[in-house]
């Protein structure tokens, strides 16, 4: 057994009886503008994709659905503009039965993410941040008691890095933080000592270790290699094989994702991160809550769409079912 150093702590689970959220999650909320393409243009070229489609989405205001409709009790703490894409994304965290008490309004206008997905289903992002560059860290002082009542505290980097580090500064010590640094950015090290895990895919792995601080090249000396940062534990997501895990208790840990059809991976990383750090706060640890989470994620590649691909807990459970049946 992982020898979890929240695992066992009475004081710690009378404050977890008392939370009110499962999990906060602090971050961005966009509107996807998503087209699809045959192939992407090289520079100065023009490409004719399909009819734009306007979605929900943003890492954070992702992460909060993904759990809200897995039964998670979930808040969104983020910023959009007072505005019709603002409204979309509320209505969303609504829909999926989000609390969106923390989600102030105005300033600038929502997010807006620029989105071609390729026939294989990946994608590219350009973002524009509009009013995620506005949640400062006045505004997640001012949520003080909305991180006090959360047993996790999930975030990402569509808001500024300064915001984050004042959610690592407001936590309480009851809470657990995690943190998907996407899009990668340097880490102040009191963030980095905080995570609890730090979910990162390979381009993620390499940016935080930089050229020349892996020692290797698998994800097994990634994982020890960003431990050594300061993260008391580490996700490393691997796409369709799955994910590793490692919390310097032992070899590093790999666990499976489902075989599946991808359809459009948007988003899928955002479910997985938002699945895990709910199951973690359950007391699941780290391996099975990442084998949990890559069914979760593996699920919503199969469908369109970041928000509208994340499955509820009973077709989680129903694919695991098919998969033994198919086994
Ligand atoms: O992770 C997927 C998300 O990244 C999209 O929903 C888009 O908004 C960008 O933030």
């Amino acid at each position: 057994m992982h020898d979890h150093a929240h695992a066992h702590d009475p004081s710690r689970d009378h404050d977890l009886d008392d939370a009110t959220y499962d999990l906060l999650v602090v971050g961005s909320a966009n509107a996807d503008l998503v087209v699809g393409v045959e192939r992407r243009p090289a520079p100065g070229e023009t490409v004719l994709g399909s009819d734009l489609v306007t979605h929900p989405g943003g890492k954070g205001a992702n992460q909060s659905v993904a759990a809200a409709r897995l039964g998670a009790r979930t808040a969104l703490l983020a910023r959009v503009g007072d505005d019709a894409h603002g409204r979309l994304l509320l209505d969303s965290q609504r829909a999926a039965g989000a609390d969106t008490v923390g989600v102030l309004v105005g300033g600038a206008p929502t997010g807006v993410a620029l989105i071609t997905v390729d026939p294989s289903g990946d994608n590219s992002i350009v973002v524009s941040p509009g009013a995620n560059a506005r949640l400062t860290p006045e505004d997640i002082r001012a949520a003080g008691s909305l991180l006090a009542a959360s047993r996790v505290v999930s975030t990402q980097l569509e808001i500024p890095v300064e915001s984050v580090t004042e959610v690592v500064r407001t936590l309480p010590a009851t809470a657990r933080f995690v943190l998907n640094p996407s899009p990668p950015a340097p880490l102040p090290d009191e963030v980095l000592a905080a995570c609890d895990p730090l979910v990162v895919n390979e381009h993620e792995a390499r940016y935080i270790l930089g050229d020349d601080a892996a020692p290797g090249d698998s994800p097994e000396d990634w994982a020890r290699a960003l431990l050594t940062l300061g993260p008391r534990s580490v996700v490393i997501t691997l796409g369709a094989r799955g994910a590793l895990t490692a919390d310097g208790s032992g070899s590093p840990v790999t666990v499976p994702s489902p075989k599946v059809d991808a359809v459009d991976t948007t988003g899928a990383g955002d479910a997985f991160t938002a699945a895990l750090a709910w199951r973690l706060g359950l007391g699941e640890e780290l391996p099975t809550a990442a084998a949990y989470a890559a069914r979760v994620g593996a699920t919503s590649v199969t469908r369109q769409g970041a928000q509208e691909s994340y499955p509820t807990a009973d077709e989680v459970a129903g694919q695991m079912e098919g998969q033994v049946e198919g086994a």
